[in-house]
């Protein structure tokens, strides 16, 4: 935990425009500054960042929100870590809370084990630059495979000098423990001996999604076919290898920019698509692709190219992947590969404008890469046919979503010559053997529900009715709440007093015994009431920056809401004045119309209470219900006339 005059201290630093030029080319337009939005692809900017209110909002794809906000979406991070990326960009100390024992003991054994593998990179990273051992094996050899400096940096690649442990003495001597030594794998230690696991070897360090080392990959640079081409970390605390995709962290902002990922095998295939200026790429590392790392991709993008080498066993793990990916929602294509090449060889092997043409050209969907594979076998032989049709019809059966399907059937019937009803058909076979096999998945399910508390049905379920009219106040109230736009004349004294915007909302909505169903406006009313008289109290700043990240989204996203003012400006006639000017008329206006809203929900509610009750023939209910009924009706007539409509009764 991170203490909260600490989370405050970095708020106050960590200032939009720096945060964000980080990332993002910003032009100044007016107050405010524009550039081409990180979170989707656009050729016209439409990502504004305001200095001022310290948030950052896109017209294209609705993000928005404060630097944290920001931070968390495009580098796909918690809260808490995010604010921890701000505090190391601006040099702030963080002091983390008390944790209980264990949470403390866990922690602090990932992040020594992080700290460890850490220094490992760097020390592996400076060998190979640096020691004569380093240059002459392990960066000439990776100079001979033709990688680029500019990607061996961007890789963080090393090399780990070939001794016993000359390594894991260096650690020891700079004060890292042989615990964590042991623990990440970086040192294998028995009773009566200790080694370096990767002496000798090209070093590839594994990054998480946020940019942390958290494993390697060791290339040996011999060609002993009795050697393992490449030694791995083992699994550990910080590192389970089916959660992880080698280059997520260096592809991942390309990967949402240009939504779509291309998946390899190997740790060299990842460099050599770099080198070749696509970024948007990640290894599984020869293991087969795992739920979790679909899942990692889906993060960023709905749409992923596999890219095998183009021998049997890498035509064999794409058609396995494929329904996987499938079935995740995934729109899955594949990019194959003349036999005898690795993505790694082919991108080598010519400029990267081919190989972009190549990929442009050669990308099929997996219907066609199947059928083609598979038609090759078949040829006449009826029964093969039958079984490749049931073999894609399974394929398709499993995509959730229904137009897709229909879009793969379509292309499926006129690929294999054969009618779509047919097809269908077969679909809906499987289908009702998965349902019954899901009925009877989730019978069990509610038997193990039943045998448990019922917990209360949560907040964000409910619909709120008042959305719009709830915003617009909120938007105002955040933005001119100690504007003393109203003025009251006291009768006896003939004193003028003036009181401001927030004090009439709050009296407004109190006297009437308004509350929102949105726990978070609540949460922020509760905070402006508090702060009625403290003129210090900036609302703005306050819950932009609020440490709870969905209130400071839920301000940034209400004050980039331009399109409010001009629309209800614009409607207005004949001339446009600013809002500030206008408050004291739109400020009524906005709270009646939120509580006729409001009254005309009641009715409704009345309504029902009313039938209810004459069905129960509950005499004193029923008189109950219509009285209040009658009196709201004319709460009603009285908000109606007072904003110039008609009531139709
Ligand atoms: N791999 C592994 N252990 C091995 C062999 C392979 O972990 N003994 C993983 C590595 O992540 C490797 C990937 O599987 O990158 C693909 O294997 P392969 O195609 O054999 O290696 P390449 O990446 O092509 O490596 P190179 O080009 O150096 O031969
Ligand atoms: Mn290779």
């Amino acid at each position: 935990m991170i203490d909260p005059s600490t989370i405050e201290r970095i708020l106050d630093a960590a200032n939009i425009s720096d945060v964000v030029s980080e990332f993002v080319t910003l032009k100044k337009r007016g107050v405010n500054q524009l550039g081409l939005c990180p979170f989707h692809n656009e050729k016209t900017p439409s990502f504004t960042v305001s200095p001022a209110k310290g948030i950052f909002k896109c017209f294209g794809c609705g993000k928005g929100g404060n630097s944290v906000n920001f931070i968390m979406e495009l580098e796909q991070l918690s809260y808490p870590d995010a604010l921890r990326w701000l505090a190391r960009k601006f040099h702030i100390e963080i002091e983390e809370k008390e944790e209980s024992q264990e949470e403390k003991a866990l922690k602090d054994e990932r992040e020594s084990m992080m700290i460890v593998s850490a220094f490992a990179q760097r020390y592996f990273s400076r060998f190979m630059q640096k020691e004569n051992e380093g240059r002459t094996i392990g960066l000439s050899y990776l100079r001979e495979r033709g990688i680029r400096d500019d990607i061996i940096t961007k890789f963080e690649l090393g090399y780990c000098p070939d001794g016993k442990d000359l390594f894991t003495q260096a650690a020891q001597r700079e004060g890292y423990k042989m615990d964590f030594l042991e623990k990440t794998g970086l040192t294998i230690k028995r009773e009566d001996w200790v080694r370096d696991r990767f002496g000798g070897r090209v070093i590839f360090p594994i990054h998480n999604v946020a940019g942390r080392v958290i494993a390697f990959g060791g290339r040996t640079l011999t060609n002993d076919k009795k050697v393992a081409k490449y030694l791995n970390s083992p699994e550990s605390e910080i590192y389970h290898k089916g959660r992880t995709l080698y280059g997520i962290y260096q592809a991942k902002r390309d990967i949402t920019k240009l939504d779509k990922c291309y998946l390899v095998e190997g740790y060299t295939d990842v460099l050599s698509f770099h080198q070749a200026g696509i970024e948007n790429v990640v290894a599984s590392s020869g293991t087969s692709l795992t739920i979790d790392q679909i899942r990692l991709i889906r993060r960023f993008t709905p749409n992923i190219t596999i890219v095998y080498d183009g021998d049997d066993a890498g035509i064999k793990a794409s058609l396995r992947g494929i329904d996987m990916v499938l079935e995740e929602g995934i729109n899955v294509k594949v990019l194959p590969l003349p036999r005898g090449e690795d993505p790694d060889s082919f991108a080598r092997s010519m400029s990267a404008g081919e190989l972009t043409e190549y990929i442009k050209s050669k990308e099929t969907d997996f219907i066609k890469f199947k059928t083609q594979l598979l038609m090759e076998t078949v040829e006449d032989d009826p029964v093969s046919k039958a079984r490749l049709i049931n073999e894609i019809v399974h394929s398709i059966s499993v995509i959730p979503d229904a137009i897709t399907r229909t879009i793969y059937i379509k292309e499926c019937s006129r690929l294999m010559d054969v009618q779509e009803a047919v097809l269908y058909s077969e679909i809906r076979k499987i289908q009702n053997k998965q349902t019954e096999d899901h009925t009877r998945k989730e019978l069990q399910e509610i038997q193990i529900q039943a045998s448990k508390p019922i917990v209360p049905a949560t907040e964000k379920k409910i619909v709120n009715p008042f959305e719009t009219e709830e915003r617009e106040i909120m938007r105002i109230l955040l933005k001119y709440f100690h504007n003393e736009a109203f003025e009251f004349e006291d009768e006896e004294t003939h004193q003028v007093n003036k009181f401001t915007v927030g004090y009439y909302v709050l009296h407004e909505l109190h006297s009437d015994g308004l509350i929102s169903i949105n726990k978070r406006v609540r949460d922020i009313l509760m905070i402006m009431e508090e702060n009625l008289e403290n003129k210090e109290f900036d609302p703005i700043k306050f819950f932009t920056q609020h440490p709870d990240s969905e209130i400071s989204q839920y301000a940034s996203n209400l004050l980039a809401e331009k399109y409010v003012e001009s629309k209800r400006w614009s409607k207005g006639g004949a001339f446009i004045e600013s809002e500030s000017d206008l408050l004291s008329l739109l400020v009524p206006k906005l709270v009646q119309e939120y509580k006729l809203r409001n009254v005309k929900m009641m009715l409704k509610k009345l309504e029902h209470e009313i039938n209810e009750s004459s069905k129960s023939n509950d005499a004193e209910k029923l008189m109950e219900s219509i009285n209040q009924y009658q009196n709201l009706k004319k709460v009603m007539k009285e908000l109606s006339d007072l904003l110039g409509f008609r009531t139709i009764s």
